[in-house]
Parts: structure tokens; sequence; C-alpha cells
């Protein structure tokens, strides 16, 4: 899928927050190796820097379009165009951290353990996934794809929520680390301007499906979607508009 760093960004605040909870409750007082997995447009990766201004950070990700957007904001890292899932560092980390960026992958139940395998002992797992995909943000998504033209284009890519519940990551993770903390939030974001909830998941979850189409069935889709998300999210008395949006965060000590 590509990316728009421009449409991500929009909502800049909202996807920064769960970075700042994240890294919150990572105990690493001054860690010489960080790994930032799906870096994006390296807004979080900036603060992971400033956090810890003596580290190595190194920083992957898949999209060119996101680490061009990256490299521009902060040079003094090693910004890197990967596959997360054949990331080979050449030392053990002391801190991986990865926002907003598993839940794009299969398998965490040999993907997790294997890069836990890339932490040294004593070392912190962080990671960060939205857990929304049974709200109407995401589930309206595949409502839709599932009632129109569009429906055989787009039904194989729908698939179960890729984010697990709280108990999948504590049986996988308990037995291999000292230390493990698993919650989940969901916050109360309060965006606004014109179909904000559509403008959010076009900057994220929703390119993938439109992409496949052609038009004029891209456009009828986007439109359909857009019509039952303003019924799902309706605005507040001032025009703004609450979008709830759980998010799934683990840390765990290697
Ligand atoms: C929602 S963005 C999150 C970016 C950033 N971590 C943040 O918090 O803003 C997800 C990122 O994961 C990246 N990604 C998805 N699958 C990937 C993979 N297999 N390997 C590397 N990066 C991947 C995408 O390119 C995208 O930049």
């Amino acid at each position: 899928m590509s990316w728009d760093p421009r449409q991500y960004l929009a909502f800049a605040g909202h996807r920064l927050r769960p970075v700042l909870d994240l890294l919150a409750r990572i105990p690493a007082e001054d860690p010489s190796f960080v790994a930032d997995l799906g870096c994006g447009a390296g807004n979080g990766t900036k603060i992971l820097r400033e956090t810890w201004p003596n580290a190595r950070i190194a920083a992957v990700d898949s999209s060119p379009e996101m680490l061009e957007r990256a490299r521009q904001e902060s040079p003094d890292i090693e910004w890197t165009e990967g596959d997360i899932t054949k990331w080979d560092p050449d030392t053990k980390v002391d801190v991986l951290f990865s926002n907003a960026a598993m839940h794009w992958l299969d398998h965490h139940e040999t993907l997790f353990p294997a890069l836990l395998g890339h932490v040294k002992p004593g070392g912190y797992f962080a990671v960060q996934m939205p857990a929304n995909f049974r709200e109407p943000s995401h589930s309206l998504i595949e409502e839709v794809a599932l009632d129109g033209p569009w429906r055989a284009a787009i039904e194989p890519l729908i698939k179960d929520p890729p984010t697990k519940e709280p108990g999948f990551y504590y049986e996988l993770l308990a037995p291999r680390v000292q230390d493990l903390d698993i919650w989940k939030i969901q916050y109360q974001q309060i965006v606004e301007g014109y179909d904000p909830v559509a403008e959010f998941t076009k900057g994220s979850w929703l390119p993938q499906f439109l992409e496949p189409l052609e038009e004029p069935q891209r456009s009828d889709f986007e439109a359909e979607y857009r019509r039952r998300l303003r019924e799902a999210y309706p605005k507040q008395a001032d025009g703004k508009t609450i979008f709830p949006f759980h998010r799934l965060f683990i840390v765990a000590k290697a």
C-alpha cells in the first residue's frame, strides 16, 4: 500500500499521543541502541531522539514516501527502508519501539517472539497497536465492501482484526519475559473539519481498500463509506465530532 504522509499527519496530535503514553511506561534510562519499527514519517522517532539523546537510533519502514518525510525531520537517525519481518540488527537493542505498525503484519504468534529475540536481556519491547477494528470507523469499511458492485474486488482483503485480545499477547509473552505490562485505552478523540473520521482513516486503514478499485467505483465506495460514517459519528453542537478509538499497549522487559 502507498502512504501519504500529508494525509497521515493531518491528525498528527492524535496519532502522537499513544507514542507519548507508550514511551512514558518504558523505564530505560540511558539506552545505547533503540529501534523504531514501522517508524512512518518519523514523528515518533523524533521524540525517541529527544528522550534518549545519546542513543544510536535505527528506524525501519517499508514506505519510501513516509521515509522521505522522516529523513527531512531528523538526519541523525539511521533511517532504513525495509520490512520489519526481515529486520536483523547487527546487535541486540536496549529498546524495541513500535507504534501503530505491528497491526499491518500477520502471524504475531511467531513475529513477536522473533522480534523479542533482538532485545538485550533487561531491555524493553514496547508496542502500541490500534484496536478499533470492531468499531464503525473500521467495520463500516467491511460493511460497505460487502454491499456494492465492488464486492468481488475487495472481499479478499477483509480479514480478522489484526490486533488480538490482551490475553493472546499475555500467553505469548509472559513465559518469555521478566516483566509484562499490557493495557488498553479508548481515547475520546475530538476531531473537526470535513468528514473528520473518514479523513482520519484515509490516512491509514482505508486506502488499501480503495486502491484496487477503478473509477467510478472508487469514488462511489468512498462516498458510501463517508455517508455511513456521518451517521455513526454525529457532530456535537459546536460542529466537532467525538471519535472514540481503542488502542492496545504492551511493554515487556526481556
Ligand atoms: C500507521 S503508520 C505508523 C507510523 C509511526 N510509527 C507513527 O507512530 O506515526 C504504519 C507504518 O508501518 C509501516 N509498515 C507497515 N508494514 C510494514 C512492514 N512490513 N515493514 C516495515 N514497515 C511497515 C508503514 O509503511 C507505515 O509507515
